[in-house]
This record gives C-alpha cells, structure tokens and sequence, in this order.
C-alpha cells in the first residue's frame, strides 16, 4: 500500500487580491484578466483618482502594471502559439478550475490546431505543495508535474507546451521569444520581471517561464481554500447525510481507502489537505479509442515509463502509473483520468466500484473475452493496482454499493471553491 504522506502547504500569499468580482464568472477570458487586473487596483486605491471603479476600462490613467496582471495575461495570450490560437488558458479554462474547457474531450494545439494531444490537461489548482520528482526512502515514486511527473517545476513544466508540436508548437526557443518581443505590453513584462537589457532569447524564454510560474502562485484562485469541506473544517457549515457517509466510505481503508492517495488529513500545523499525496499508481483504465494516436495498436500511453518521460524507459515495473491527482474542484474537470477515457464524475467512482466485479461495463470483449487493462501492453499488465478498493474476483459482492458510490460522489461536490467568494485560510481556522 503507499504510504499516507502528509505535506505542508508552503502558501505564497498574495499582496493583492483578496476576493474575486462578481462579474468574472462567464466572462470572456480577456475581460476576466483585464478585469482581475482592475480588482487589483480598486484595492489599492488608485482609481480613487479617477472617480472610478466602472468595470468599462476608462483608460485616461492606465493601471500601472504588476507581476501578476502581466503574468495573468502572459497565461492568457494566444500570440504565444505558433497558431496564434492557443493560450496557455485555452487549455487550462478559469471556469473549470485551470482544466479543459467544457465539451473538451482531449485538447487539440498544432501549427494548424489540427493536432490531438493524447492525455487530458489536469486542473493546475493545489499544485503549490508539489515537489520536484523523486523517489522516496522505500523507492516509491513522488512529486514532479504532469501526469508523469517529467517537469520539476512549474516553470521547467512550460517548456512542454510552449514547444511541443501538439500544443502550442513553437520551433524553438528563439521563436518563443521573438512572439514575446512583440507583445504590445513587452515593456512591462521587462519591467515586471527584471529582464535585462539587450536580454538574449533563452533569457527572455526562461523569464517567460518565471512569469507564468509566477501567475499559478500570484491569482488567489489557484488556493482558494473556500469550499464546502474547508468550512466543515473551520466549523462554519455542516455535511448533509449524504456527505458524510461520502467522506466516512473516502476515509475507510477497508472500503474506499480513496485517501490513502487523494489526503484527507490535515497537515501536522493544520494545513489544510490538497487531496493528493502526489504519489503514483497504475490504475488500469480502459483504453480511450477517441485518441487518435490509439488507432496504432502499438501505440501505449504507459506513464512513468513512457513514451513522453524517457529516463525511466528501463524501470517496465513502473509502466502504467501516472500520477494522483488532487480532487479539489474535481465536479468541474471532467473528462476524468490520464487518458480521458472516463466522461461523468460517477463513472470515474464508479470505475473504482466494478472495475474488478464487472469488468465487461469497462472494457471491450472480443471473442467472449473482456480485455482488462487494454490501455497497457499484456507484459505489464500485471503492475495494476490490485489493493482495496480494486481486488475482487468478477461477479463478487461489491466493496463500494451503487450508494455508496453516490455519497462518494456527493462528499466529491463538497470539494469545489467557491471563485466569487475570498481566499480562505490555507490552514484550518481553529474554533
Ligand atoms: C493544448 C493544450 C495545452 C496547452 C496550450 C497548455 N497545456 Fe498545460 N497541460 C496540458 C496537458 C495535456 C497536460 C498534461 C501533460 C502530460 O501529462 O504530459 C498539462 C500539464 C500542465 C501542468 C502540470 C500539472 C500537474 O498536475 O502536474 C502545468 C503546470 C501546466 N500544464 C501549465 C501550462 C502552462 C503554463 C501553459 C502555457 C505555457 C500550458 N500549460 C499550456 C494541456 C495544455
Ligand atoms: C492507490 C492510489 C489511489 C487510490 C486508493 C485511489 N485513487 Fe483516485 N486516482 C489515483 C491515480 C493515480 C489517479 C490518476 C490515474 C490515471 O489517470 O491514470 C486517480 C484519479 C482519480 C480521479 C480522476 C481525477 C482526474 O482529475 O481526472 C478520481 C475522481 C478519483 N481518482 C477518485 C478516487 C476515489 C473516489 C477513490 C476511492 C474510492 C480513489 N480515487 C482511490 C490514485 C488513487
């Protein structure tokens, strides 16, 4: 089993904004940034000047820019991309906690934004206590950014899709920042980031990288810290039925043992729990065939051991696992999984409850055979995970009931913030 780690939230507290207007939600990406930015300055004042604090951009005195609304619209801009067409936020949609847009199914990038990416982009909320990747004292697998942990930062993570063919798909590093020298608001983002004069392009690319890892540490929403269960923690709101059988079935390790990965307990100062204990673990899950890479039967997305990590290419006990993810906000990041194979939040837990006990309503069958773990090549099928809640022969009793599933799910719902509403405390407020 992996061990339960727990792990202190190392907050960067923002200097500027501490709740979020009203008017964001729905609002067309470029408004929310520009309107985000405004917020900033209506808290310090400086439209007192003006008579101001009309959200229709009287620009008489430009708002003075800041490290995060240059970063905010660094994340936002579409010029980045050798399209033109895709930001960073394109992908990763404020309204869905920094995950796919809705009706996204897998995220399509390219020169021509005709290229289909094979792995679900991941909501980037809660990543703050993440670690480069590592294996611990007992050899396990920890930390590092995305599914396969290849990045050991935030900004070491931007290389990826700033270059790669399928997302934003620069050629390289020269062309990143030739599109930065471009951009109308260049001279703020020198003067925000400390670029230095007559910077050569891998400054300028690796100052473009500290800006955007600074957006994901600046913008208040990406800790929030507001939702339903963190005002049960703080004693402020109260579970209904439903709810707290979810978290009682979450908690047990003979039942749904969900926080032996996703961490339900507070840190040892009260830190409030991410969800996630950053570890991995090969699931098993069923092959997407909406991926166009899949229509090559010897094409395998195995995680940790490849094809997109290539340094533990020889560890083929590792193949399979990618890493747990938080499940804050996890109602509004649908599809679910690596390879987006799962569509509603009750299928992803019940994915969990029947995949061992019906594994037909998962996998396809091919001449009378269920193809179990279909996504993995057959030599290393037997790295899935077999611990509770998974283990049990076809057509036995289930571990997780139908209702169970359901509170599951209804305790899952109590984990989305609340982005209208302020920051709350990254540890439990004591009563
Ligand atoms: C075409 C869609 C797309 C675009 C554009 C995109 N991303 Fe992502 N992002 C993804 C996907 C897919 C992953 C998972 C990648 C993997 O596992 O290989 C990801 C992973 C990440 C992660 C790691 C999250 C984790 O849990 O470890 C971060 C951070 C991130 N992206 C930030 C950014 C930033 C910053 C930009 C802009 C420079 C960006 N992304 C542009 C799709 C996208
Ligand atoms: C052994 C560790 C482990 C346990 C136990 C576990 N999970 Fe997970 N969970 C993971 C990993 C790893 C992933 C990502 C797997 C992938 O995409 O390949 C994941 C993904 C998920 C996702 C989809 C997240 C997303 O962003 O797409 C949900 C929902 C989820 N788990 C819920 C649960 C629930 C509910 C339980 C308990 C019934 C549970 N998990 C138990 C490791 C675990």
């Amino acid at each position: 089993m992996l061990s339960h780690t727990n792990k202190g939230t190392s907050l960067p507290r923002s200097p500027l904004l501490s709740n979020h207007s009203q008017l964001q939600r729905g609002m067309d990406l470029t408004f929310n940034v520009f309107s985000k930015f405004l917020a900033t300055f209506m808290l310090l004042g400086y439209l007192t000047a003006c008579g101001g604090g009309s959200a229709t951009a009287n620009t008489q005195t430009p708002a003075p820019p800041t490290p995060l609304s240059v970063a905010s619209a660094l994340f936002a801009e579409k010029a980045l991309s050798a399209s033109g067409q895709l930001a960073c936020a394109s992908c990763h949609t404020d309204d869905n906690a920094h995950a796919d847009a809705t009706g996204t199914t897998l995220p399509i990038g390219g020169v021509n934004m005709d290229q289909q990416g094979f792995r679900s982009s991941p909501s980037l909320l809660y990543l703050a206590s993440n670690t480069a990747f590592r294996f611990d004292a007992n050899g396990l697998p920890f930390g590092g950014f995305t599914w396969d942990g290849r990045a050991n930062s935030r900004a070491e993570q931007t290389a990826g899709p700033l270059l790669d063919s399928t997302e934003m798909a620069n050629a390289d590093v020269a062309a990143v920042a030739r599109k930065v020298r471009g951009l109308s608001y260049f001279n703020d983002f020198v003067s925000q980031f400390n670029v230095p004069a007559a910077a050569t392009d891998q400054q300028i690319f690796e100052k473009l990288q500290t800006a955007l890892q600074a957006y994901q540490e600046l913008d208040t929403d990406y800790l929030l810290f507001n939702s339903k269960f963190d005002k049960v923690a703080d004693g402020t709101a109260t579970f209904t039925a439903a709810e707290q059988r979810g978290l009682a079935i979450f908690n047990n390790p003979n039942q749904g043992n969900c926080a032996s990965c996703h961490t339900s307990r507070n840190g040892p100062n009260g830190e409030r729990p991410v969800f996630t204990n950053f570890s991995y673990a090969a699931l098993g899950l069923p092959r997407n065939p909406l991926i166009q890479k899949n229509a090559d039967p010897t094409f395998f997305d195995m995680g940790l051991c490849g094809p997109k990590r290539t340094d533990l290419s020889a560890r083929t006990d590792l193949c399979g696992q990618f890493k747990v993810p938080t499940l804050r906000n996890i109602e509004l990041t649908a599809p679910y999984f690596h390879n987006a194979s799962v569509s509603t939040l009750n299928d992803a837990v019940g994915f969990y409850a029947t995949r061992d006990i019906d594994p037909g309503r998962w996998y396809p069958t091919v001449n009378g055979t269920v193809q179990k773990f279909n996504d993995l090549p057959v030599a290393y099928r037997n790295n899935v995970l077999n611990t509770t809640p998974f283990g049990q022969q076809a057509g036995a009793a289930p571990l997780l009931s139908a209702q169970n599933v359901a509170d599951l799910v209804s305790f899952l719902k109590t984990l989305t913030d609340d982005r209208t509403a302020p920051q709350g405390s990254p540890t439990v407020v004591a009563r």
